[in-house]
């Protein structure tokens, strides 16, 4: 698959309506517990990035966090929505491209999970500048790399050396804790990455 491939929100929002969605866990991240429980993420605001159908939206909303969640795909958002009313929970959840959005004001946090690798890797300069500029100027990024192992995508290879590259060292202050290991049902395996903003 070629790099300048169309993902666009009706090739996303057809994966919701046909219930072709294998990234989705069907529930939380055990990447999302990890940093809740070893108070890593604490409550504060959060954006999520390319949420789906948002199991993560409704655990931070719970635990009290300001969250706002956005994703291009209209019937993921519809189901959030919907999960969130039932629930009687309130969530900020905006149908929007990523990456012809502004947000209104900056995060605490941001959890992009597998977010960075569903775009294709031409557009992602772009979308580091972005979470980049979304955040407190002591804001953290929460955010799981995808490990394929293979060309092409989605999901696209996050090969950590050149996303260290990416998230570089002048803007983004690394742990020196290894990555956190998430395998995904599907096979693959993210890299979960804690990141502090810098100026
Ligand atoms: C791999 S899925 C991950 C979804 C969710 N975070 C999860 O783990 O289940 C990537 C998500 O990003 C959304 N997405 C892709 N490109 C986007 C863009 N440019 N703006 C907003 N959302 C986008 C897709 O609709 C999809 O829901």
């Amino acid at each position: 698959m070629s790099d300048d491939k169309n993902l666009s929100k009706e090739w996303w929002d057809n994966h919701y309506t046909d219930g072709h969605i294998p990234w989705d866990r069907q529930g939380v991240s055990p990447a999302l517990y990890h940093w809740l429980e070893a108070g890593t993420l604490t409550p504060g605001r959060i954006l999520l990035p390319g949420c789906g159908r948002g199991h993560e939206v409704v655990v931070l909303t719970r635990y009290g966090f300001d969250v706002t969640a956005v994703d291009v795909a209209p019937t993921a958002i519809a189901f959030l929505r919907q999960r969130l009313r039932e629930q009687r929970l309130h969530a900020d959840v905006r149908q929007v491209d990523l990456l012809a959005w502004e947000a209104d004001g900056t995060y605490d946090a941001i959890y992009d999970q597998t977010s960075l690798c569903a775009m294709v890797p031409s557009q992602w300069r772009d979308y580091e500048r972005r979470l980049h500029r979304w955040l407190h100027s002591d804001g953290r990024l929460f955010i799981l790399f995808m490990q394929t192992e293979r060309p092409g995508g989605p999901p696209f290879h996050c090969d950590l050396s050149e996303m260290r590259r990416l998230f570089s060292q002048v803007r983004w202050r690394w742990s020196d804790e290894p990555p956190l290991e998430v395998p995904h049902s599907v096979g693959f395996v993210e890299q979960g990455c804690v990141l502090g903003r810098k100026n």
